[in-house]
């Protein structure tokens, strides 16, 4: 594992844009694995300007989200597939035939979330995946439990996240109840893995992950058993980590 914590939200994006655009030189039709929420957003903006001055192509690119609200339509403008193209997709010459987010439709969510973990192998799985990392030590939407799912499954929000997502709904009510989330499993099998954490709130979280132990109830520490993992932090979301830990990734 390595952390790398940047002094600005400018240098996170910048540093996170690097290794998307590393893995998209090193193969054409990379497959890039995608997160929602407020953290990839600056990164996504650098994505877009690199697009916009020509740095960056792409049109053979193909992507898989982590996970999409249950059940909410690809239009609402709270579904996770209503940010990626309002956030990046809208602005990049990615083909949208090749963008990929968890039905928050499906009739059948468990034969949809096979057939998830069916597409990603026929695209010869995951490049890099981004993630950001909940205050709870969710990834995904796998939440902390005493047991994980390890594939594309239906999953139950906690409290916790309802109440930090509310944010973005008119009220905690209108919030969904569900999820379907790549699981433990399909996100460590990605060939490289990005987390970007910013923020005090993120601070226990990323304590615990980068203490090396495995534990159900961070469902990231989980991320130590991948051989190839950046952890991309800015000062707060370290400030609970002790300098013995900070050392160890110097
Ligand atoms: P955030 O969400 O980026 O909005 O903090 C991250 C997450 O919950 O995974």
């Amino acid at each position: 594992m390595r952390l790398i914590v940047c002094d600005s939200q400018k240098d996170i994006a910048n540093f996170g844009a690097n290794m998307i655009a590393e893995v998209m030189a090193s193969k054409k039709d990379a497959v890039l694995g995608l997160a929602t929420g407020s953290t990839p957003i600056p990164m996504y903006a650098e994505l877009v300007r690199r697009y916009e001055a020509g740095e960056l192509d792409f049109s053979t690119v193909r992507s898989v989200n982590l996970d999409e609200y249950y059940p909410l339509a690809p239009d609402n403008d709270q579904s996770y597939r209503y940010f990626m193209n309002h956030q990046l997709f809208d602005h990049i010459n990615i083909d949208k035939n090749n963008t990929n987010v968890p039905d928050g439709l499906a009739q059948d969510p468990s034969a949809a979330c096979a057939a998830y973990e069916q597409l990603i192998r026929e695209l010869g799985g995951i490049d890099i995946q981004v993630l950001g990392i909940g205050g709870n030590g969710h990834i995904g939407f796998n939440e902390p439990a005493e047991t994980l799912d390890p594939l594309t499954h239906l999953t139950d929000l906690t409290e916790d996240t309802i109440r930090a997502n509310a944010r973005f709904f008119a009220s905690e009510a209108d919030v969904p109840r569900h999820a379907l989330t790549m699981g433990i499993g399909t996100i460590l099998s990605a060939r490289r893995i990005l987390l970007i954490a910013t923020g005090a709130a993120k601070a226990k979280a990323i304590a615990t992950v980068l203490s090396g132990k495995l534990t159900t109830s961070c469902p990231a520490s989980l991320l130590n058993l991948h051989e190839d993992v950046t952890i991309l932090c800015d000062c707060d979301a370290v400030s609970l980590c002790d300098e013995k830990t900070l050392a160890a990734f110097a």
